[in-house]
């Protein structure tokens, strides 16, 4: 008998998607509503067959989604997260939020972003990367799943902190990360045998970036390659003081000790290796005094819908791995 009742809110979208497939296969979470738009009527499994998930999504009304979950999973772009965030946590829900919306302190999400939709919840919004702020999810209502690209770079930089003052993350990416609908860009035509660099003058992830690891000055571009998952961050760090290849492995050994989803490695990582699991690998190393740190993940697992549900289990004090191996 599964023992909570979680509802995923925009169940239509890749990262929603793959949060039903998720919850739905999970031993304590029963899976008692999906929501979408333009996908309300249909049988999940007939529009993501793979995931095999037999419920009908329906249009999102927060009454009928609270009177069936104790917590929620919300996939929208930002922007339309937030006011649905607010509907289920006015009514008592747990929620994690895969959207920017509850990420950044106001000042910075306004900068990059717009005007929040409801800035009343950002005080209690916990920044979901469990490496680095597990017991606040642990105690948290709303969590706000971190951003793919500043996963894999936070995770490439985190044991660095203090030890850098400059950093260039250079992100490569598959297609799925820009979401369901094919744009000019990420249409099969625009994408297959090509790479190319996007969002060159300030991409939005830098400011999780520079909110996670402060006083680190950072340059960041993203380039799309013409895979469906994964996301390679290669970051170019220069320390504050001299260090050797062999103390920058130790602090990212000791980092990531016991970390379950985080494998430190001595080769380049590669996006195949963590391709559909919820890992994440980390090499480092120095070169001509430059820390060289790598990080592949899924951008949808451990850069999404994975990530999300491992935060979910830390706020229902479930096992954080449950129904992620
Ligand atoms: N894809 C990734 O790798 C990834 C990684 C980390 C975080 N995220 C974040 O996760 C969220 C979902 O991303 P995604 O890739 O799953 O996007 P997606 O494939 O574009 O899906 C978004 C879903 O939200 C619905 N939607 C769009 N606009 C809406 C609106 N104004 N009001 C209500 N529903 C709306 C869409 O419904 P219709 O299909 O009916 O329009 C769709 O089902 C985003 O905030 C994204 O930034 C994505």
């Amino acid at each position: 008998m599964a023992e909570h009742r979680v509802a995923v809110v925009g169940a239509g979208g890749f990262g929603g998607a793959l949060c039903a497939r998720i919850v739905h296969r999970h031993p304590s979470l029963e899976l008692t509503a999906l929501t979408a738009r333009s996908d309300a009527g249909k049988r999940h499994d007939e529009v993501y067959r793979r995931y095999r998930v037999p419920v009908t999504m329906e249009q999102f009304d927060p009454g009928a989604v609270a009177d069936r979950a104790d917590a929620a999973l919300v996939a929208y772009p930002h922007k339309a997260a937030a006011p649905a965030v607010k509907a289920l946590r006015d009514l008592g829900l747990k929620v994690v939020d895969l959207s920017a919306d509850f990420r950044l302190d106001q000042a910075r999400y306004e900068h990059w972003y717009q005007p929040h939709e409801a800035p009343e919840l950002l005080d209690e919004a916990v920044y979901g990367l469990p490496e680095v702020h597990r017991e606040e999810i642990e105690e948290a209502d709303l969590v706000a799943a971190p951003g793919c690209n500043s996963t894999a770079a936070l995770l490439a930089l985190l044991p660095l902190a203090g030890r850098i003052d400059e950093a260039a993350v250079d992100i490569k990416a598959g297609v799925s990360g820009a979401g369901r609908e094919a744009s000019d860009e990420t249409h099969y035509v625009s994408a297959v045998d090509n790479v190319n660099a996007y969002k060159v003058e300030g991409h939005r992830h830098t400011a999780e970036l520079e909110q996670e690891l402060p006083g680190v000055h950072f340059s960041l571009v993203a380039h799309l390659l013409p895979i469906d998952q994964g996301i390679l961050a290669s970051c170019y760090a220069r320390p504050t003081e001299p260090l050797t290849a062999g103390e920058a492995q130790e602090l990212f050994r000791e980092a990531y000790r016991g970390e379950p989803f985080v494998d430190v490695v001595t080769d380049p990582p590669r996006t195949r290796d963590v391709r559909d699991t919820n890992r994440a690998t980390v090499q480092v190393t120095v070169v001509n005094e430059r820390v060289l740190a790598f990080c592949a993940i899924d951008n949808l697992w451990k850069g999404a819908a994975g990530q999300a549900v491992q935060d979910l289990n830390l706020m229902l004090g479930l096992p954080e791995t449950e129904g992620l191996r």
